[in-house]
């Protein structure tokens, strides 16, 4: 078995289990319908007041001028492993409402969900996807001219998956250590918040 699939402790969907979030990225562009079916699958994400407010800044290697410019927005230790990846973007959030201009405090929850579901439309087509937040707020500002009133939340690589050997020594290990997480008892309060 992949030592990436989640063991878990309950039934899950296969595309759940076997999701995870590589370094290593295969050397070859993503189809443009593949491309098209991920941004389609956040598309059709909830929002609170049905607002959208997800945006996506993204750009394949074929558009290298693009690629350097998103490249550069990350943090030197993402940009080492991410540079492995075909297509790279910056994902932010519309910071109030369209209707009535107030602020929209789910907004980043929304932006979130929306990543879940092109994560999960990625893995359906043998997609990976590996989100980041070590990324520059202010050079994705002026990097790629976002406006006021957006918030650059997260940054992430797509791609298939490649071989461990492209990456730094030090970066190698992670790509085959088993996923670790907290047991749902410890997230999970029934009917009142308690104590954990
Ligand atoms: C919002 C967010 C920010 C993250 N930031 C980084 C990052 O800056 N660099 C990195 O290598 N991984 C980053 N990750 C990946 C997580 O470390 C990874 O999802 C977590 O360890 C669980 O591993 P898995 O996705 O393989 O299950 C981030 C993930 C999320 C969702």
């Amino acid at each position: 078995m992949n030592p990436q699939t989640a063991q878990t402790d309950a039934q899950i969907l296969d595309l759940l289990k076997e999701r995870w979030s590589p370094r290593a990225f295969a050397d070859k562009l993503i189809e443009s319908d593949k491309v098209q079916s991920l941004f389609e699958a956040a598309r059709w994400s909830p929002s609170c007041f049905n607002d959208q407010p997800w945006q996506f800044v993204l750009s394949q290697k074929d558009d290298s001028e693009g690629y350097d410019r998103i490249l550069r927005c990350l943090l030197e230790k993402n940009q080492s492993w991410a540079k492995t990846a075909p297509l790279i973007g910056i994902a932010v959030a519309r910071n109030s409402f369209r209707h009535n201009q107030k602020p929209n405090r789910h907004a980043w929850y929304d932006l979130g969900q929306a990543m879940a579901h092109l994560t999960f439309q990625a893995a359906a087509m043998g997609l990976y996807v590996h989100q980041m937040a070590g990324f520059s707020e202010t050079a994705a500002r002026s990097e790629l001219a976002i406006p006021d009133g957006f918030d650059p939340v997260s940054a992430f690589t797509i791609g298939y998956l490649g071989s461990p050997e492209a990456l730094p020594e030090n970066q190698r290990q992670g790509e085959t250590s088993p996923r670790s997480r907290l047991k749902a008892a410890e997230f999970v309060h029934q009917g009142v918040w308690q104590s954990k």
